[in-house]
């Protein structure tokens, strides 16, 4: 069972940290299998599982029938239950009671966007209390109405230095690693040179400890949009589409199911069943 000082350890090592986003029990057992470093069941579920627009319709319980169905099928990961809007910025209590639902749904982390003096405070109460936190900076989609939409941050050395800064009181407040996500790589770069935790990038180029994707992207499975910094390792989306039109073909032209599909009376109940008939 990995742990966060895995995530320390490559770091440390020069080893790059290589996670993915899992929302399903089979996915979970395929990241199980080829030992992902780390799975987020990330809030982005709410748009690529539940077919909502954005992240923050989705609550706190339907994000943990989520995280058990991942826990189930990825016994040995590292599995990081993602925060969703508004379910830990009410209070500290009421961010404490929904990380540790997480923790309790089997997650062994919790990951909280942005850096305020709220988030700051519930990290490191969280971190005493025996809940590692994932901190996200750069691009943080539950502040996107603030943002002011999908943008790239850290464009200016002003802005890199607030990022940077805000990176290392989340270092400081006991975060064991930080997403950065869509950012300059040479921002991304800078601020991960001036850490000592590792840092994981998503949009933000190569040289971040580590990386993370939503693992529906790179499959080519969900394409409702596809982000630049996406590299298609797959296109499951043709593949489902071409399997399931021969499905429905075979059904309609009295293919499937063949004797192959069928199970078949034994011969006196064929016999009994034929006299019935007549
Ligand atoms: O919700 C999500 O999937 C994320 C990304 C960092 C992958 O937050």
């Amino acid at each position: 069972m990995k742990t966060i000082s895995h995530f320390q350890k490559l770091k440390n090592s020069n080893e790059k940290i290589a996670m993915l986003t899992a929302y399903d029990y089979s996915t979970a057992q395929v990241l199980d299998k080829i030992g992902i470093d780390g799975i987020l069941v990330g809030d982005s579920l709410a748009m690529v599982a539940l077919g909502y627009e954005n992240t923050y319709n989705i609550t706190i319980d339907e994000m943990l029938v989520f995280v058990k169905a991942v826990a189930r099928g990825a016994k040995n990961s590292f599995i990081i239950g993602d925060m969703p809007f508004m379910s830990y910025n009410l209070s500290l209590e009421q961010g404490l009671e929904n990380a540790s639902k997480m923790i309790k749904a089997g997650a062994s982390a919790v990951k909280m966007e942005g850096c305020n003096e709220h988030i700051i405070a519930l990290i490191k109460r969280s971190v005493e209390s025996g809940i590692p936190v994932l901190g996200h900076l750069g691009f943080t989609p539950q502040l996107m109405n603030t943002i002011g939409g999908h943008k790239i941050q850290g464009k200016t050395v002003n802005q890199i230095d607030k990022i940077l800064e805000s990176a290392k009181k989340l270092q400081e407040a006991g975060c064991f690693a930080i997403v950065l996500e869509l950012m300059p790589a040479e921002a991304a770069k800078y601020i991960t040179d001036n850490l000592y935790i590792p840092t994981i990038g998503i949009g933000a180029g190569k040289d971040c400890s580590g990386q993370i994707v939503v693992t529906d992207d790179i499959l080519g499975k969900f394409t409702d949009f596809v982000p630049k910094f996406v590299k298609k390792y797959a296109n499951l989306n043709e593949i489902t589409l071409n399997a399931l039109q021969e499905y429905k073909r075979e059904v309609k032209e009295e293919i499937f199911p063949s004797e192959k599909e069928s199970f078949e009376l034994v011969i006196e109940e064929k016999v009994k069943l034929g006299a019935e008939i007549c």
